[in-house]
């Protein structure tokens, strides 16, 4: 990796600093929390672990500067996030190569991580139009008159806590902090323990991009000391999480009267009816179950096939699976580490439950380190664990079904509700289908994903709340705000008007 000279403030060594009012700081603690590569096992680098009081004087500063950024211009605004999107492609390399050794993403995806995200600034500042407002006669009512008119515009929350998950901990940070600053909010971020290094460097680069100190902060810790602390905080305006569905709904609970973007856990399902074109299918099935080893909540998750199909599409989708490269993802091997060893532990424990009731096993179910090899499961009963629990690993279950009635049925009954896809070539039958299905988005012989980036990305019951997207996530990160004129009588014109004689 290059060490670049721009980014040598934000550490001494291997200990990086948390930024509070455009400064570089170690903790009061003394304490720190160390990152090691999920591959080898290697010190990437320590974080402060910092202390509540930090935190209250993080979320002070982010207010005491509230009106300097929401009083910028919104074309300087613009500028500043645009610059941002350039300097994340000048870093992108180095800042690439490190989000690879942090969370053993593979190198290709780590740097399109990065890239991704300067794309998702450059479209956030193009969408600066999406804070106009509006202007609204009253006569609409009866009783009101066009001398009442309401003019709407768009203003900040205040103070944003931005809390990212480990398996996008660049992009997911990202996606949050553009349309904050856009809409003129100051930001708190607190990245995730296990992967909080590249995100740290949104500092600088903002820095550098020209948005003024104490208006974008970083707080390090573990959310499991200073994370109720920070989501319960008075001074904290909005919270834009993503993470486990068991974070997002704990937060929920601690975090009060706040306004909440919640992206949480998934178990996508994609059903897959007799007439689907069978390669198509592999394809989109085999990358979305095992890109970043699952580690994504919209992975394929669980497969539901039709009998006169599944057969061959279990075959197919074995061989494409035997061909995914394993290892090291400085390599871009395509199958890598899970981030941690309790993580394969928890993903072991879905397989051996699968297995000791009666799943067949096609192919797996071999570790070494955090690395499990990508496995198949073969008739997958519903009174498995790996039927319903998410498990953000190299896992996918064959549930096979008989009717497209049982495969909405084994769909829904799902705590989840993120996405759902449908493989076949009658679109009639799948746009009824898709009606049927209670997630944010269904795909229609295609892979669930996230983006492009200005789509909406929602999910239903246990899988968030609110609609990440560029539009939408400005949208959510602002409000109207409200001034009703009353004209008075006396500047009205006396207009002379027609009357049809009889
Ligand atoms: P996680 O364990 O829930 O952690 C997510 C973030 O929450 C981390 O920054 C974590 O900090 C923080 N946190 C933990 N406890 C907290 C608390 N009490 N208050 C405030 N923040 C707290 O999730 P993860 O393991 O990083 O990510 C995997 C999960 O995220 C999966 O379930 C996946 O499906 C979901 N995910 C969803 C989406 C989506 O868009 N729907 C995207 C990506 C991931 P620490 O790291 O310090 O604990
Ligand atoms: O798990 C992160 C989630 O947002 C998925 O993003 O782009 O891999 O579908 P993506």
């Amino acid at each position: 990796m290059i060490d670049i000279p721009e980014f040598s403030i934000m550490k001494e060594g291997v200990n990086y600093k948390y930024y509070i009012d455009g400064k570089w700081k170690n903790s009061n603690s003394g304490k720190l929390i160390s990152v090691y590569n999920p591959y080898n096992s290697e010190l990437v680098g320590n974080v402060q672990a910092c202390t509540k009081e930090e935190v209250d004087n993080i979320i002070k500063i982010a207010h005491k500067n509230i009106e300097c950024w929401r009083d910028t211009p919104l074309n300087e605004r613009t500028n500043a996030i645009n610059k941002a999107a350039d300097l994340i492609v000048e870093f992108s390399e180095p800042l690439g190569y490190l989000l690879m050794k942090e969370i053993g993403k593979p190198l290709n995806s780590a740097l399109s991580e990065i890239t991704r995200t300067a794309e998702i600034f450059r479209a956030t500042a193009d969408s600066s139009f999406q804070l106009s407002g509006e202007t609204i006669l009253g006569d609409v009512f009866e009783g009101f008159s066009r001398e009442k008119v309401s003019m709407t515009y768009r203003v900040p929350l205040g103070v944003i806590l931005c809390i990212g998950p480990f398996n996008y901990p660049f992009n997911l940070t990202g996606s949050k902090i553009a349309p904050a600053l856009l809409a003129g909010n100051s930001i708190v971020m607190k990245p995730p323990t296990q992967g909080p290094l590249t995100a740290l460097h949104f500092g600088i680069i903002l820095e550098k991009a020209g948005v003024p100190p104490g208006i974008f902060n970083i707080i390090t810790g573990r959310g499991s000391e200073i994370g109720d602390y920070l989501t319960s905080h008075p001074g904290i305006d909005m919270i834009a999480f993503t993470g486990s569905s068991q974070t997002g709904k704990h937060l929920a609970k601690v975090a009060g009267m706040k306004p909440l973007l919640l992206e949480l856990g998934g178990k996508d399902a994609a059903i897959v009816l007799d007439d689907a074109d069978l390669d198509n299918t592999v394809k989109a099935i085999v990358s979305g179950a095992f890109s970043f080893s699952g580690q994504r909540c919209t992975a394929v998750k669980r497969v539901l096939p039709m009998p006169a199909i599944a057969d061959d599409l279990l075959k197919k989708v074995t061989e494409e699976t035997l061909k995914l490269s394993i290892g090291n993802p400085a390599e871009n091997k395509k199958i890598g580490p899970l981030i941690s060893s309790e993580q394969c532990e928890y993903v072991q424990s879905l397989i051996d439950d699968a297995l000791k009731k009666g799943a067949t096993l096609i192919c797996g179910n071999k570790r070494e380190g955090n690395v499990i090899w990508p496995t198949i499961l073969d008739n997958v009963t519903v009174d498995m664990r790996i039927a319903w629990e998410e498990p953000f690993g190299p896992v996918l279950p064959f549930i096979r079904i008989n009717s497209a009635e049982k495969a909405i049925e084994i769909s829904n009954k799902s705590e989840y509700g993120l996405q759902g896809m449908i493989f076949t070539e009658n679109i009639d039958l799948a746009f009824n289908i898709a009606q049927e299905l209670e997630v944010g988005t269904v795909q229609i012989n295609g892979q669930s994903s996230r983006g492009p980036d200005h789509f909406p990305f929602l999910g239903t019951k246990s899988s968030g709340l609110g609609t990440q997207g560029i539009k939408y996530s400005i949208e959510a990160m602002s409000r109207n705000k409200v001034v009703v004129i009353n004209l008075s009588e006396r500047g009205k014109l006396v207009k002379q008007c027609f009357t049809i004689d009889k």
